[in-house]
Order: C-alpha cells, then structure tokens, then sequence
C-alpha cells in the first residue's frame, strides 16, 4: 500500500512540474499525422495538403476576403524586410566570420526544428543566437524583428520544399509529446486550447476572424503582418513564438517567451502536424 501511494505521489509530482509522460514511438507518431491530416481532408476536402502553407486565406470560408489577399501578394510589403535580412545574414561579424559558417551543413529551412547527435533541440531561432553568441556578438530578442529578418534570410532558400522532419530521436518525440499537451489543454480565462479554435473550430468565425487550419501551421513564417505593421510601433514582422505569444493573450492565459522549452515543443508539435506542406516565407496574413 505505501509502495502506491508514493509511485502515486511520484507521478502526479512529476505531473506537476512539467514532466512529461514517456515519448511516443516513431509509428504512434506517423499514425498521429496520418489521422490529423485526414481530419482536415474531410473537413475541408478541396483544400489541397499543399494549399495549407497559405494559412487561412486557403479555406473556402475565406473566399471572399481572398481577392484582398492576392492583391497584397502581388506588391508584397515584406520584400524590403526579406532584402534587408539577406544583407544582416552576409555582413561580416566583428571577427570576420558570417551567419553562413555557422550554418554550413545544416538542415535545410524545411528540415527545422531539429535534434543533434548530442540529443540537443535547435530551430532556427536559437541556431541564431547561439552564432552570435559563439561569435561574441550582441544578443538579439527571440521575438525581435531582426530576428524575424534573419530567419526569413536563412528559411526563404529553401521556398517551395516540404516540411520533412527527422522524429527518429527520442528527444524529438518527448518534445512533441509535451507540445501536443500543451496545443490540446485548456487554458487562460477562456478555458480555450489550441486545439479549439485551429482543430475543432477551424473556418468558423471568432469576433470577425476566421480560424485557420492548424495543418501548414509554422510553414509562412516569419510572417509580414498587416495588423503588427499598425498596431505595435510598426513592427509588422513576426515569428512564430510571437504569434503563439498573441493567441495565448486572445484567451487570457498566461504567455512564454519566446525560445521558451513551451513554445519550442508547440512549435515541434505544430511543425510535425504539417509534414509535407510546402514552405513560403515571408507570408502576407492579416
Ligand atoms: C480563441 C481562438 C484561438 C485560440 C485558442 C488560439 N488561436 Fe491561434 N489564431 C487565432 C486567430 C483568430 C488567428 C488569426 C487568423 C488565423 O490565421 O487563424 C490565429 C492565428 C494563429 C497562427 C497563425 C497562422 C498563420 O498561418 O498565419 C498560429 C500559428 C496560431 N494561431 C497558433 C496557435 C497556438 C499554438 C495556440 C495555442 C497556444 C492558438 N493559436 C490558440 C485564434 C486562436
């Protein structure tokens, strides 16, 4: 009887802080996409699994705002920021070396979030900022707009391929295991998930907004928003961190920071979801 309760009292301390159960194996996760994306196959069945890298100008419950889109697409305001952040990536640190000798050999764009031999998480975010770090340059903000840039800089050269991520390590699956909780459990004033609003509410309105598909999630970003661009000192470039930042808010919860152990898994769980939708970056979204 004592032997139960302190296993008890073990797992729902473990539970408490954060801890996460064991991770999925590589076939529970291949299942795992299999079902999400044929979810939105039913759902949504002209949407092409392509398609998704639009974000929610894709659903037919967009259609009419389209139109306004493409107009936008055609003279994109964010080609200035993709410009300056392709000249940041190529000038020289103060030692001579650039963003390109940290990079070299590693994945591409579409082959982000990744895990290392050492059984370390990277995105391109923190692969960022650890260059600068290792090269003794100036810490920049996980959410920053020059980080925004230099991500579009590194991401934009692989435009066009497949989300195709490696889920073979361990330490990749415990990731999305912990980010599948956190996209699928209740939370903030609003008692809403992820879930709610990008799964099982996707295409319905919410005070004027129509929800995207949670499928493509992550593959336009960093993203040139219309409303960033207005509302916040003109900063209309964004990260995925920020946006999962925005929706936390929306529902009153409690927000991470951005390169947060939180908003990495989200964003692993998230990228998972969308293998084989092609990335697009920078994206125009409202
Ligand atoms: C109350 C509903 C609601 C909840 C809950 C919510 N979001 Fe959102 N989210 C929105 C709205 C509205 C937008 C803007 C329209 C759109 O693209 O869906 C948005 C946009 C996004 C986008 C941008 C998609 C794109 O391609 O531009 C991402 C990514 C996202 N949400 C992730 C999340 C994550 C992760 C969570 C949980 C932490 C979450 N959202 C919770 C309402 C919600």
């Amino acid at each position: 009887m004592k032997k139960i309760l302190s296993a008890l009292i073990a797992a729902s301390l473990a539970a408490s802080i954060g801890l996460v159960s064991a991770a999925p194996s590589v076939e529970e996760v291949k299942a795992d996409i299999t079902a999400f994306q044929d979810y939105f196959k039913k759902k949504f069945p002209d949407v092409a699994l392509e398609d998704y890298k639009d974000g929610v100008n894709v659903l037919p419950q967009y259609a009419e705002r389209r139109a306004n889109w493409e107009m936008l697409m055609e003279f994109p305001a964010y080609e200035e920021y993709a410009e300056q952040g392709v000249e940041e990536w190529s000038t020289p640190f103060a030692n001579g070396k650039t963003f390109s000798d940290c990079f070299e050999g590693k994945p591409a764009g579409n082959q982000y979030p990744y895990v290392d031999d050492e059984g370390n998480l990277h995105t391109i975010e923190t692969d960022i900022r650890d260059c600068l770090e290792a090269n003794g340059e100036e810490k920049i903000k996980g959410s920053s707009q020059k980080m925004a840039r230099l991500t579009v800089a590194y991401k934009m050269q692989a435009n066009g391929q497949p989300v195709d991520i490696d889920y073979s390590s361990e330490t990749m699956r415990e990731y999305y295991e912990k980010g599948r909780q956190f996209y699928w459990a209740k939370r903030g004033q609003l008692n809403f998930s992820c879930a709610d609003c990008h799964v099982l509410n996707a295409g319905n309105r919410v005070r004027g907004d129509v929800l995207s598909a949670a499928l493509g999630h992550g593959t336009g970003f960093p993203v040139y928003r219309s409303k960033w661009g207005a509302n916040s000192g003109k900063k209309p470039l964004g990260t995925i961190h920020r946006r999962y930042s925005g929706c936390n808010k929306q529902v009153r919860a409690a927000n991470f920071k951005a390169l947060s152990d939180e908003y990495l898994a989200v964003e692993v769980y998230e990228t998972i979801m969308s293998m084989g939708v092609p990335i697009q970056v920078p994206s125009q979204r409202q």
